[in-house]
């Protein structure tokens, strides 16, 4: 059982911080414990940190790193993510992210001018989720394209089950935590502490059946290049690139 407390060093973020602690129903700490993790609130983000581990903390800024590159260089023909779900512009398909994660492919389909559904099922990711957007809806260089994200705190089974046949999206994303072979070597630093708060969906293969009823036109699933098919079922076709796989499974009518 992971202990997690949330933490705030600015006096004027208090009454915000003790509110999250709530809604997250953890307990608020004005100092950093000698154990487990702090989710710290400061006037620039959102970050959930290791207390005492060397491990980068985890916050989510589209406006840095991975996310503000693939902005800048993403277009519909370079995104292997957008090859697989067909999108073409001046198209409109209703997207389902049933894994949203950090929110990186979700930004991506944003950022190619697709309002995306994201769907998060872990609480303290949906927070930093929900932080990171916030955010970038105030910045003013991203702010149209993280308009078009639409965060839902929800596990995907339970939401996809419950939606009406009126609203069934065109297109499911699935990206499931794949299992690490051994404990933490192949995780990448910055990736521990999101590793150590998802751990690894082992219900995954159950998503893939479920989406496929929902889904209109079809579900694409990604994978580590080399790792069997979800739920060991086939697709339709795959597309592989240098670090990573995607499985596209039409629907037929
Ligand atoms: C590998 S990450 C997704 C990364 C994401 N594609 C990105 O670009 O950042 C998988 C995420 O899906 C979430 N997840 C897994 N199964 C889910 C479900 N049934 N419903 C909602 N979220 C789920 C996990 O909590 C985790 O945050």
């Amino acid at each position: 059982m992971l202990i997690i407390n949330v933490v705030t060093h600015t006096p004027t973020l208090l009454s915000e911080a003790k509110a999250l602690a709530a809604e997250l129903q953890l307990p608020y700490s004005n100092s950093i414990e000698q154990t487990g993790y702090s989710l710290i609130l400061t006037p620039d983000h959102l970050c959930l940190q290791h207390n005492t581990s060397k491990s980068l903390p985890l916050k989510i800024d589209f406006l840095a790193g991975k996310s503000a590159y693939r902005r800048q260089h993403a277009s519909l023909k370079r995104e292997a993510l957008a090859r697989a779900m067909g999108l073409k512009n001046n198209t409109h398909p209703k997207i389902v992210d049933a894994t949203a994660g950090l929110g990186r492919d979700s930004f991506i389909l944003a950022g190619l001018g697709f309002e995306v559904t994201m769907l998060e099922r872990s609480p303290i990711i949906q927070a930093l989720l929900a932080d990171g957007i916030r955010r970038a809806i105030a910045d003013p260089i991203v702010s149209n394209i993280a308009k078009r994200l639409h965060l839902i705190s929800t596990d995907a089974k339970t939401w996809l089950t419950e939606l009406p046949a009126t609203e069934r999206p065109e297109i499911i994303y699935i990206d499931p935590m794949f299992p690490t072979r051994t404990k933490s070597a192949l995780v990448k630093k910055d990736m521990q502490i999101f590793h150590d708060i998802v751990g690894e969906d082992p219900d995954a293969d159950s998503l893939l059946p479920l989406a496929l009823t929902c889904a209109t036109k079809r579900v694409v699933v990604k994978r580590p290049r080399l790792a069997p098919h979800l739920a060991n079922m086939t697709p339709s076709f795959s597309q592989t690139g240098t670090s990573c796989r995607f499985d596209v499974y039409l629907k037929t009518k």
